[in-house]
């Protein structure tokens, strides 16, 4: 599986010949100008809730390829209004697709569209895939359900968590995340695109490796395999 940063929280995920996007937000994304919206045809759009640093490209993306969305009932709705076909899902639920299995789950936040239509509540989602587990939180608040997760779905090869703190956990309540997760090994995600979220990098990766945790900062663009 190979694993590609586009900034904020979208990842180009490449497994079994299929490639999922999640939370397209790169259009916006001063940090991300040198990446080309217009070269990506993802068979998947997974979205983790409503807002729009987390759907703005969705449209653009969806109307260029034939992508099927993953989400909510709420947002998958939302969009087959706008003509793009979706999978709809909702929090505890799972579903085989041809790349591998989803399980939609909880997260803290909230979620509403650009335009004040209701988005649902936000979720975070587990990827099976490619005999590897990760989960993708999306934005949320430290919950000790996270426990749950190793608990009842089984042993996480990584952990995405936001880690840009203000609208999501900051750095010290995801080392805790990794703890309940009992993962050691995070990717972090929705830091620096705006002011309210710049990520002290040196004081996260200095934290978790003090820890005994891999922490994973990914430069826009780049990739990781796993
Ligand atoms: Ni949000
Ligand atoms: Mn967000």
């Amino acid at each position: 599986m190979k694993i590609t940063f586009l900034g904020h929280s979208c990842l180009l995920i490449q497994a079994n010949g299929k490639t999922i996007i999640t939370d397209p937000f790169i259009r916006a994304n001063e940090l991300a100008k040198h990446i080309n919206v217009t070269d990506l045809k993802p068979d998947y759009i997974l979205i983790t809730h409503a807002h729009q640093d987390h759907t703005l490209d969705v449209e653009e993306i969806a109307n260029q390829s034939k992508t099927t969305l993953i989400s909510n009932w709420e947002i998958v709705n939302y969009f087959e209004k706008k003509g793009i076909k979706g999978h709809p899902m909702n929090t505890g639920g799972s579903w085989n697709f041809d790349f591998g299995k989803v399980i939609c789950t909880l997260a803290h936040h909230s979620s509403s569209f650009a335009d004040g239509t209701y988005g649902g509540n936000p979720n975070g989602y587990i990827l099976e895939v490619e005999n590897k587990r990760i989960y993708i939180a999306g934005d949320t608040a430290l919950f000790t359900d996270m426990r749950l997760i190793p608990l009842t779905i089984g042993k996480l090869d990584l952990a995405v968590l936001p880690m840009g703190d203000n609208f999501t956990m900051g750095i010290k309540d995801s080392l805790i995340a990794s703890d309940f997760l009992e993962c050691k090994t995070v990717l972090a995600y929705h830091y620096d695109t705006f002011g309210y979220i710049k990520l002290d990098k040196k004081l996260a990766s200095q934290t978790f490796s003090e820890n005994e945790k891999n922490l994973i900062l990914l430069e826009i663009g780049q990739s990781m395999n796993l």
